[in-house]
C-alpha cells in the first residue's frame, strides 16, 4: 500500500465527474488499498479516488476506526437508490478542504448500491453518520465539495480562505 498526496481545493481536478469502475480488477484493490493508506495518513474517515487524483467511482470509509482495527469499507460504483424524506444536519469537514467545517443538511436515511471489493452488488441502507459520510463522498464523485451546499456567503469566504492558505504554502 502506498499513501498518496490529497489533493486540496481550490483545484479543477476535484470538479471532475468521475467515471464508473468497469470490471472490478486487482488494479482497482489496489487503488482501493492506496486510498486507505492517504485516508489513514491523513487521519480521514472517508475518501474518494478524485481526492488522490483518479477520476473512477470508488470511495473507502471507515468509521469505526480503533488503535489498530482498522476497517476500510470500499464502495465501488455506489448509488443512492433511495432517500429519505426526512433530512439530517451534521456538522462536515473534508481532507480535501483542509481548516474548514460546516453544517449540512441532507436527506437523513438513504439506500445506497455499490460494487464491493470482489465486484459482487451489494446493497446498504444507511442513517447517522455513514448516511452523511455516503452522500459527502458520493458527492465528490460529481465533483461537488460540501462547501459547495453552504451559502454563497459563507461558500465565498471558505475558497478565499482555502485560496490564501494554498498561497502561503506555495511561497513557504
Ligand atoms: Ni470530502
Amino acid at each position: 500500500m502506498t499513501s498518496r498526496p490529497i489533493i486540496t481545493a481550490p483545484d479543477p481536478r476535484l470538479q471532475a465527474v468521475s467515471t464508473d469502475v468497469e470490471t472490478v480488477t486487482d488494479e482497482i484493490r489496489q487503488l482501493v488499498d492506496d486510498m486507505a493508506d492517504s485516508m489513514y495518513a491523513a487521519d480521514g474517515i472517508g475518501l474518494a479516488a478524485i481526492q488522490i487524483g483518479v477520476a473512477k467511482r470508488v470511495l473507502v470509509i471507515d468509521l469505526d476506526q480503533k488503535e489498530g482495527n482498522k476497517n476500510p469499507v470500499p464502495y465501488i460504483n455506489p448509488k443512492i437508490v433511495w432517500a429519505s424524506e426526512e433530512m439530517a444536519v451534521f456538522e462536515e469537514g473534508c481532507l480535501s478542504v483542509p481548516e474548514i467545517w460546516d453544517d449540512v443538511e441532507r436527506p437523513a436515511r438513504i439506500k445506497c448500491e455499490y460494487l464491493d471489493r470482489d465486484g459482487n452488488k451489494q446493497v446498504v441502507e444507511a442513517d447517522g453518520m455513514l448516511a452523511t459520510c455516503l452522500q459527502h463522498e458520493m458527492d465528490h464523485l460529481n465533483g461537488v465539495l460540501f462547501i459547495d451546499h453552504l451559502s454563497r456567503l459563507k461558500r465565498g469566504m471558505a475558497i478565499k480562505k482555502l485560496t490564501k492558505a494554498k498561497k502561503l504554502k506555495e511561497t513557504a
